[in-house]
């Protein structure tokens, strides 16, 4: 048992240690140790296949490790002290706008059920819980428009404004920006950094857009079954020293390079 002041339980939202993971026999995380504590941002990047959606199933409790700790909030994940307090949204949530006919409201609404509640009437508190992270999202005019009509990055927002609806503290967001334009992007990413600021909620989110999450996220993560590297945003290795680093010759080696390359979008 791990024995943590008050104050760090408090402050520390999650701690891995040493966890390796197995998925159908095969190792695709190995000896992760990562702390993330109250209001960090982080940004979890790697290449396809990388472990990324494996680890953030691991914190959810849905994936058991074979070795090591996950503790969330001070507790196993699937512990009844965490219920509603993790908020995810899941890759690819967004495809399913097509074929479900609920408006906005409805689908944030979603997010205050939990297995107690959910053949109760709407009560006061759920309705506020619901005004309130329509509001955080900033999707007031759109709140009875059918889901099908929203564009990429106005459904993130209400898939978020669901977590958000449970009084989630801690979300793990996996590709939100996948599908969502330029612009609604930057105000999307805006939006996740107001969160964590301004409302004390911390965030991982996994992309595959280096530039926005360089410029987003305090702090990256880089995994390939295991870490590769975990500091703040800016010192996030270049094209050339990270292929150094997962061990991957230049095939054009005999040319002399003239310059560094940054990470760009499409590059994990
Ligand atoms: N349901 C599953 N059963 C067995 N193995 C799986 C399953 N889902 C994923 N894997 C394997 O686990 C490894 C990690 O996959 P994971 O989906 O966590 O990677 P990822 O970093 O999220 O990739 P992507 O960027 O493509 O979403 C891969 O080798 C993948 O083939
Ligand atoms: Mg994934």
């Amino acid at each position: 048992m791990i024995i943590v002041s008050n104050k760090e339980i408090i402050d520390q939202i999650l701690k891995l240690r040493n966890i390796s993971v197995l998925r159908s026999g095969v190792q695709v995380l190995d000896n992760i140790s990562i702390e993330v504590n109250k209001g960090d941002f982080v940004g979890l990047v790697g290449p396809n296949g990388g472990g990324k959606t494996s680890l953030l199933l691991t914190i959810l409790g849905e994936l058991k490790p074979l070795k090591g700790d996950v503790m969330v909030y001070g507790h196993e994940p699937a512990c009844r002290h965490n219920s509603g307090m993790v908020g995810w949204v899941p890759q690819a949530a967004s495809n399913f706008s097509g074929n479900i006919r609920i408006s906005v409201r409805e689908l944030i609404n979603l997010g205050t059920l939990s297995k107690n509640n959910f053949l109760r009437r709407m009560d006061d508190n759920s309705r506020d819980k619901v005004d309130q992270a329509i509001k955080m999202v900033g999707l007031i005019e759109m709140e009875n428009v059918d889901i099908s009509r929203l564009s990429g990055g106005q459904l993130q927002r209400a898939l978020i404004g669901k977590a958000l609806a449970s009084e989630s503290n801690f979300l793990l967001l996996d590709e939100p920006l996948v599908g969502v334009d330029r612009s609604s992007k930057n105000s999307l990413l805006k939006l996740l950094d107001d969160l964590c600021h301004h409302h004390g909620k911390t965030i991982i989110m996994v992309s595959h857009d280096l530039s926005a999450v360089t410029q987003s996220t305090h702090r990256i993560i880089y995994l390939e079954k295991s870490i590769q590297f975990d500091g703040p945003s800016k010192e996030l290795p270049d094209l050339n020293d990270l292929a150094k680093i997962r061990g991957i010759t230049d095939p054009h080696s005999t040319h002399i390079p003239t310059h560094t390359t940054k990470l760009k979008r499409g590059d994990v």
